[in-house]
C-alpha cells in the first residue's frame, strides 16, 4: 500500500504549488492521478518505461492495452511521432485541446509499454485547466488511461477515484465532475480515410463536417468482427461493467418502456433485485421500481456526462439486474450506446419483438 495523496482543487482555482510538487512527482516516475474533461486519468511519465509499468499494475490493466499520452501544447507532439499527417494538422486545429485522440506512427523515443509494441501512438491535449497545468508543469508527456481498476466504469469524479486508487498511487488530484463524461473519441489517421476506432466526445458528425468522409471501425458495432486482432484493443475487454447484470432494451421509446415493464415484473416473479436506467422524460412511467434517470433524450450531453455515475451508483445498491433504456445511436448517442452495450456485455434486446 502507498500513502496517496488526496488533493482537492476546483477547476478555476488552481493551486500552483501543489500542481508544481504533482508535476516533479509525475516527471520523477511516480503515478499520479488527475481529471480531464471526459474521465479521469491516471498519469504517468510517457518516456519512462518504469513508471508506465506502475500504471497497469495500479489498473489491474493486461499490458498488451496501448495507453493514450497526454500534451499540454500542440508543439508537443512533434518530437512524439515520424510524422504530422495534413489531417492531423487540421485536426490538431480544430479539436484540440478537447475530447479527440488522434494516432501517428510513433517515434523512438515512445517506450513501447506504453503502445503495447504497435507501431502508433495514440497522443491528445486535454482541455480540463487542471490536467493543462499538471501537464505542463510535468515537462514530460504524460500517460493515462481511465483511471478506474481495470473493467470497472471510467470515473468521472474524484470520488470514484478515490474509491478505485486509494493505496495504489502516488496522489489523486480531486477537481470536480467531468463535464463530458465520456473518454475521447480514437482516431486513426495513418491509414487512408481517417477511421474512428472508438466514438467519444468527438463525434463522427463533426469529424465529417471537418474532412469529409470518416470510416467507423466495424468492431464498434459488432465487437466479434475484431476477436483476431482488434484495432483499438481497449475494445476486446470487458468494461464499464457495474456488479450487477445489465441489460439494454431498444426499440421507440413507448415500446421500450413497455418491454422493460415486463421485464421488470419477470425478474421480479423470479425473485430477482431490479434496477431500471432511464431518462427525464420517461422516469415517472416506471411506477414503483428502482430507477435512476441518466440524463434528458433532449440534450444527450447530459446523458453522456452522468452515465458512468449512474453505473456505479448501482454498485452501491443490492440489485442483480439493471434493465436500461437505449438512446438513439447519432451525434454523441454513438458513444453513449457504445458503452452501454459494453457495459451490458452485448446483451440487447429489441422492444419491438
Ligand atoms: O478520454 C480519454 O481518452 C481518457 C482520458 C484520461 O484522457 N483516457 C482513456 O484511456 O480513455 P484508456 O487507456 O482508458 O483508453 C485508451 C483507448 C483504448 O481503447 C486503447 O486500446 C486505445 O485507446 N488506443 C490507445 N493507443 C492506441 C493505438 N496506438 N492504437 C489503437 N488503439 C489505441
Ligand atoms: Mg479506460
Amino acid at each position: 500500500m502507498k500513502d496517496t495523496m488526496v488533493i482537492g482543487m476546483e477547476p478555476n482555482k488552481i493551486d500552483r504549488r501543489l500542481i508544481v510538487e504533482c508535476g516533479s512527482i509525475l516527471r520523477n516516475g511516480g503515478v499520479v492521478a488527475f481529471p480531464t474533461e471526459t474521465v479521469y486519468g491516471l498519469g504517468a511519465n510517457a518516456l519512462d518505461a518504469n513508471a508506465i509499468k506502475k500504471i497497469f499494475e495500479a489498473k489491474g490493466r493486461p499490458s498488451d492495452n496501448p495507453l493514450i499520452v497526454h500534451i499540454a501544447k500542440k508543439e508537443d507532439v512533434i518530437p512524439l511521432v515520424k510524422n504530422i499527417p495534413e489531417i492531423g494538422r487540421i485536426l490538431m486545429e480544430k479539436f484540440w485541446p478537447g475530447p479527440l485522440t488522434l494516432l501517428f506512427e510513433k517515434s523512438d523515443i515512445i517506450p513501447n509499454e506504453v503502445t503495447a509494441g504497435l507501431s502508433t501512438v495514440g497522443i491528445r491535449m486535454p482541455s480540463h485547466p487542471i490536467a493543462g497545468a499538471l501537464i505542463e508543469a510535468a515537462q514530460v508527456p504524460v500517460a493515462a488511461p481511465s483511471a478506474n481498476t481495470s473493467g470497472r466504469p471510467s470515473p468521472t469524479k474524484g470520488q470514484h477515484v478515490i474509491e478505485d486508487m486509494m493505496g495504489r498511487v502516488d496522489a489523486i488530484i480531486s477537481g470536480g465532475e467531468c463535464n463530458v463524461g465520456l473518454e475521447s473519441t480514437v482516431l486513426d489517421i495513418t491509414g487512408d480515410i481517417p477511421m474512428i476506432l472508438r466514438p467519444g466526445g468527438v463525434t463522427k458528425e463533426m469529424l465529417e463536417a471537418v474532412l469529409g468522409q470518416v470510416a467507423v471501425d466495424a468492431a464498434i458495432e459488432d465487437p466479434s468482427k475484431s476477436v483476431e486482432k482488434p484495432k483499438s484493443p481497449g475494445m476486446k475487454y470487458t468494461h464499464y461493467a457495474p456488479k450487477a447484470d445489465v441489460i439494454v432494451v431498444e426499440g421507440p421509446v413507448e415500446q421500450m418502456v413497455m418491454k422493460i415493464k415486463v421485464l421488470e415484473r419477470e425478474y421480479r416473479a423470479k425473485g430477482k433485485r431490479v434496477g431500471i436506467i432511464c431518462t427525464e422524460e420517461t422516469k415517472d412511467l416506471y411506477g414503483e421500481a428502482m430507477v435512476k434517470s441518466m440524463g434528458s433524450r433532449q440534450v444527450p450531453e447530459t446523458i453522456a456526462a452522468c452515465i458512468f455515475k449512474v453505473l456505479r451508483e448501482f454498485d452501491e445498491t443490492d440489485v442483480d439486474i439493471i434493465l436500461s433504456e437505449a438512446v438513439e445511436a447519432v451525434e454523441i448517442g454513438q458513444a453513449i450506446m457504445n458503452r452501454l452495450k459494453k457495459a451490458a456485455g452485448y446483451r440487447i434486446i429489441h422492444a419491438e419483438e
